[in-house]
């Protein structure tokens, strides 16, 4: 994105500092946003900003961004463990932490107490109601779903979501910020899964399922997707890059809306869940990492 120093960007917050806020934090700011992400420890904090700096890093030695565009990134990056002093003057709140209805009740209640009415609100949600989270809202016509993809830093595609009661001004402006953003928009329905984890994490799924009935080890059922039907990596290998924790949520919910038996979740993936062994963002899920 060619940032207009000339022109300031939005206040931007985002809620949650894990792969999915820190990869967006970083999308906005380099789109010339001044972004605050907020987090309930240092710790989540720091380990954001390491992630950030490490795919800036990543950026500069391939060449694609200069070094001074790396640090004007990060002079546009600010931290909060305080949610309330951080909405107050926000433009965009968009919140990214883990997938569970009450916890993001939660934040959407603290998020109307002080933010402007008029701040525009997205859920990066990959697999709730949309619609279910908005009723936490007194806006719930200024909430929609924007949902990125992992890597941020490197898949261009957003699904825009339009819960039951976002308006058309919100939905424009979200498409309008994804696209500013540099992201391809694309609008869709509050369905489960909306479209991309609707048809990929079945997929990944059916992979676990395969492994659990001794199809072929771990190792060659990624070689056979990645060698056999082209894709950048095999379906475990994405599994642990999603995290297995983010991966199961999405197929309870398929499973759970639906009441369709293809989505029964496979019990290796939950039981690696439960081993707090949930892929790269760990060490260990399928593969083990460094
Ligand atoms: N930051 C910056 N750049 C990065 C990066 C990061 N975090 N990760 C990878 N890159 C860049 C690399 O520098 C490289 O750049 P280049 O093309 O200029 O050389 C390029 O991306 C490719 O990376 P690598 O050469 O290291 O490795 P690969 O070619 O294997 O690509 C990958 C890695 C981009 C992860 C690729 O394997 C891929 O696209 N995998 C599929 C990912 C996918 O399907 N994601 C969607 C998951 S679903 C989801 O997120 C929704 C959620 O709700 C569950």
């Amino acid at each position: 994105v060619n940032v207009d120093e000339s022109r300031p960007g939005l206040r931007v917050v985002v809620l949650g500092a894990g792969t999915m806020g820190s990869g967006i934090a970083q999308a906005c700011a380099g789109a010339g946003h001044a972004v605050t992400m907020v987090d309930t420890g240092r710790e989540a904090l720091e380990r954001g900003l390491a992630a950030i700096a490490g795919s800036l890093d990543r950026l500069v030695r391939k060449g694609t961004l200069s070094g001074d565009d790396a640090t004007a990134r990060r002079s546009r990056l600010a931290t909060s463990t305080d949610l309330a002093a951080a909405v107050a003057g926000a433009e965009v709140v968009i919140e990214a932490v883990y997938e569970d209805m009450a916890t993001k009740h939660d934040l959407w209640r603290r998020v109307d107490e002080h933010a402007p009415e008029a701040a525009l609100r997205a859920t990066n949600t990959s697999s709730l109601s949309v619609t279910e989270i908005a009723q936490a809202s007194r806006a719930p016509q200024r909430v929609c779903g924007l949902h990125f993809f992992n890597p941020v830093a490197v898949l261009p595609l957003v699904e825009v979501v339009r819960g039951e009661r976002t308006s058309r001004s919100t939905l424009d402006e979200a498409v309008a910020f994804a696209q500013g953003l540099g992201k391809t928009p694309i609008v869709c329905g509050d369905t489960p899964g909306f479209i991309v984890n609707r048809l990929l994490i079945p997929y990944v799924n059916d992979a676990v399922h395969a492994l659990g009935e001794g199809v072929a080890s771990a190792a060659d059922i990624d070689t056979a997707m990645k060698l056999g039907a082209n894709l950048p990596m095999g379906p475990l290998a994405l599994a642990d890059l999603i995290g297995l924790d983010v991966t199961l949520a999405v197929v309870e919910t398929l499973h759970r809306e639906t009441a369709d038996p293809r989505f029964r979740p496979a019990p290796r993936l939950r039981q690696l869940v439960r081993a707090g062994k949930l892929g790269r963002k760990t060490g260990e899920g399928f593969h083990r990492y460094e």
